[in-house]
């Protein structure tokens, strides 16, 4: 027995199933907001005690969750949408608990149900202002790069997402299962 939990039993928990989707209850909502002051406020600085502003009057709350046995059990995920202007809608607050990044599609995911459920809702345009460490990240999932700006004295890109990429849909929501860190090409 001792054997077969060589290696194992120190690797940490990573659940295999998550759900990510437009958060509705008050659990979701209380783990959105709580996520997000985890992220921005105590990881980033960015803010110091709250990051909630006037766009979560009007903006559509998305969540990750982990589950077990098939329960939502934490939230872990979180992003926002609004409209800006007839037909222009923006992204914000993307964020993923630190615990369960690059698992390989969690950041992803929301960034899909973002902007495909934007575009559901009549989007011609959708646009986010990305931390310049994420920059790449946004390019390999089809962004584009609009221009440099100063938000909370750092350094954003204006960048647009490729509505043909992300084709409009009534979901809403989308299970991961198993969601694991790829092996990377080596050249
Ligand atoms: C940015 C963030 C949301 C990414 O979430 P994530 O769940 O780790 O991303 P994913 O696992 O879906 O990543 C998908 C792919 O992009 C890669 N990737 C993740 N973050 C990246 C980054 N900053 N730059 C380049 N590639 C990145 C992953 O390794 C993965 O690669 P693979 O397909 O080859 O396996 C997360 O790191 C985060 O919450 N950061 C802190 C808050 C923040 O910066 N918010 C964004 C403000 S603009």
């Amino acid at each position: 027995m001792s054997m077969m939990l060589e290696g194992v039993k120190d690797r940490p928990f990573i659940p295999t199933e998550y759900v990510v989707r437009l958060a509705r209850t008050p659990w979701e909502r209380a783990g959105y907001h709580a996520l997000r002051r985890e992220v921005f406020c105590t990881e980033q600085h960015v803010f110091s005690e709250d990051d909630q502003d006037a766009i979560d009057a009007v903006a559509i709350p998305i969540i990750a969750a982990c589950c077990i046995a098939g329960m939502p059990d934490r939230i872990v995920g979180a992003v926002r949408i609004h409209e800006a202007k007839p037909g222009v809608w923006r992204g914000s607050r993307l964020a993923v608990h630190a615990d369960h990044r690059k698992l390989g599609r969690i950041g992803a995911e929301l960034i899909r149900m973002a902007v495909s459920t934007a575009h559901g809702l009549g989007a011609t345009r959708f646009l986010a202002q990305v931390q310049e460490q994420n920059v790449l990240f946004f390019r390999r999932l089809h962004w584009k790069g609009l221009g440099v700006i100063t938000l909370h004295g750092l350094p954003h890109h204006d960048m647009q997402a490729d509505l043909a990429r992300y084709p409009a849909h009534g979901q809403d929501q989308i299970w991961l299962l198993r969601p694991q860190p790829r092996p990377r090409q080596v050249a």
